[in-house]
Parts: C-alpha cells; structure tokens; sequence
C-alpha cells in the first residue's frame, strides 16, 4: 500500500475512541480507501498537510478536556499557523450529555482546523454514550463526501 491519504486521528483516555479510529480503518479500507488510524501523540502538526483528508476521532476529559494523548497537538493546532488548505476534514466527538462541556474535545479540534484552512469534508458529530449509531453515521456520511469528492476530480 502506498501513503495512505486519510489519516484518522485519535485521542482516547479509555480505549474507545482509539477502538473506532481502528474499525474506520478497516472499513475504509475495506471500501477501496487508503486511511491509517493513528495515534495523535504519534503526529507532529508539521506534517498534516500531507493528508489530503483527516478524519478525527476523540473523546473528551475531565472538564471539557483533551485525552492525554490529544493534548499536545490540540495545543499546537490552537497555537501555532500550519498551512491545511489543501486538506479536508471531519470529526467524530465522543462524549456524555451528563457532562457540562459536552464532546468539548472534538468541538475544538473542529474549530482549531477549519482556522488552519482545513475544508469541512462532513459535519462535526456529537455522540452520547449510546455512540454506535452516530458513529456509524458519520462514517457513511464521510464515505459518501469521499466519494463525492472523488467524483468530482476524477
Ligand atoms: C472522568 C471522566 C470525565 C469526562 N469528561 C467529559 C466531558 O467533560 N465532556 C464529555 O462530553 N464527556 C466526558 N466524559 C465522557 C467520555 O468522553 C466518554 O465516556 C467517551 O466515550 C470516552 O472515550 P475514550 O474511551 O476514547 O476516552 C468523561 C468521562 C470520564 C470517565
């Protein structure tokens, strides 16, 4: 296989989002996709604009929180100017409604990387803890806007 050319990006304190980053994997793959689950503390914010297409999956923490895995590059994605004008993007946010800041972590990377040039492949998705059926929504949805896309430069 060659460089996979959407990386799904996860942050997960106790497995699940790091768990569905891997079946996307999979399932992508298994569509015909080039895509890598990767770790977000494995990934520097230099080298994100080589994904033509980035795919987040995170949970949120504490209060409104990053896992720790998510923390550093959140950080930098707010900090720092990295050019990701040449790459879409769509998060997947893991949370529970019983917490105040209600899947914060994935609200901001939604934000951080439109304001980095980032174009939105599909739509930010909120998941209770009942996650599989938005999860898997959202799935088709950014399959559909792959395709799409596809289509439109092929
Ligand atoms: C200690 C703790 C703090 C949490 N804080 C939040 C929060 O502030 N906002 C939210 O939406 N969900 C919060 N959650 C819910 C998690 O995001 C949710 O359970 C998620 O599915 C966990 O995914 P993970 O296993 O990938 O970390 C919290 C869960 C725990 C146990």
């Amino acid at each position: 296989m060659g460089h996979p050319n959407i990386a799904v990006l996860w942050g997960s304190e106790t497995g699940t989002a790091q768990y569905l980053a891997e079946a996307t994997e999979m399932k992508l793959n298994a569509a015909g996709f080039q895509s890598q689950a990767i770790d977000m503390s494995d990934v520097q914010l230099e080298s994100l604009s080589i994904y033509p297409t980035i795919l987040v999956i995170t949970s949120t923490w504490g209060d409104g929180d990053p896992p720790s895995n998510a923390m550093d590059l959140l950080g930098e994605l707010q900090a720092k100017s990295v050019n990701l004008a040449g790459s879409t993007f769509s998060v997947c946010a893991l949370g529970d409604t019983a917490y105040y800041q209600f899947c914060k972590c994935g609200k901001d990377f939604d934000e951080a990387l439109a304001k980095q040039g980032a174009r939105r492949l599909h739509p930010l998705q909120e998941c209770d803890i009942d996650y599989d059926l938005p999860y898997e929504q959202w799935l088709q949805g950014v399959m559909a806007a792959l395709r799409a896309k596809e289509t439109a430069t092929a």
